[in-house]
């Protein structure tokens, strides 16, 4: 199995328009890899600019706050005009799309690398940065799975936030219930 790292990815619009979505990427034979589902903006811009920019953080908030509404995280002009990046980040890299593998449901991007440039340092592994991530994941994916799977697998990554969570990581994790709550709110009266 590839190992995936959980990025923000940094698009234009042809408008001009930043955007910033959460993406798992691969790293394979000198590329990055991209895999949106469709329908994406970030395909539609990468297709478009052929140009994208990979941010690595360890602000958790911003998984959490893109999935839950919250996507007006600050970014940075790169410095040759090309994207944006996100202000708050360990490091960035811009890419470029070198080819594209069309799929109905999830086409790979293949994107060539340019120089990663670091603006902090990495301060150790946070187990509650890592619920975060999953129940990021979960939320994203709330039309499809069943809720007592998300309650049992929320109730269980609680106990990282509760061990381990700073400010950021328990904002992040109020966002991520009170969507969930909000979700299962809506189904009882979808259901009723
Ligand atoms: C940690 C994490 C990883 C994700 N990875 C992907 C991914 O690889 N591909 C994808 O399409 N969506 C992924 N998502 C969901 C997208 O970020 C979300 O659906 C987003 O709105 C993408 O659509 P957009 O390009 O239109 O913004 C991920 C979400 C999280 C929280």
């Amino acid at each position: 199995m590839p190992r995936i790292h959980e990025t923000i990815v940094t698009t234009r619009s042809p408008d001009g328009r930043g955007h910033l979505a959460p993406m798992g990427v691969r790293h394979e034979r000198g590329h990055v890899l991209l895999m949106p589902f469709k329908p994406s903006a970030t395909l539609d811009n990468i297709l478009a600019s052929g140009r994208a920019v990979l941010n690595l953080t360890d602000d958790v908030r911003v998984f959490a706050g893109c999935v839950t509404g919250r996507r007006d995280w600050p970014t940075v002009p790169l410095a040759d005009g090309s994207g944006d990046r996100l202000a708050d980040s360990l490091a960035h890299v811009p890419l470029r799309l070198a080819r594209q593998q069309d799929d109905e449901l999830r086409p790979v991007l293949w994107m060539l690398p340019g120089e990663q440039v670091i603006h902090g340092p990495f301060a150790g592994f946070n187990r509650a940065q890592a619920a975060v991530i999953e129940a990021a994941v979960l939320v994203s994916r709330l039309g499809m799975l069943p809720h007592d799977k998300v309650e049992r697998e929320m109730a269980y990554l609680q106990i990282a936030i509760d061990k381990t969570a700073g400010a950021a990581e328990a904002e992040a994790w109020q966002w991520l219930r009170q969507a969930v709550a909000r979700h299962r709110a809506g189904g009882a009266r979808g259901a009723a």
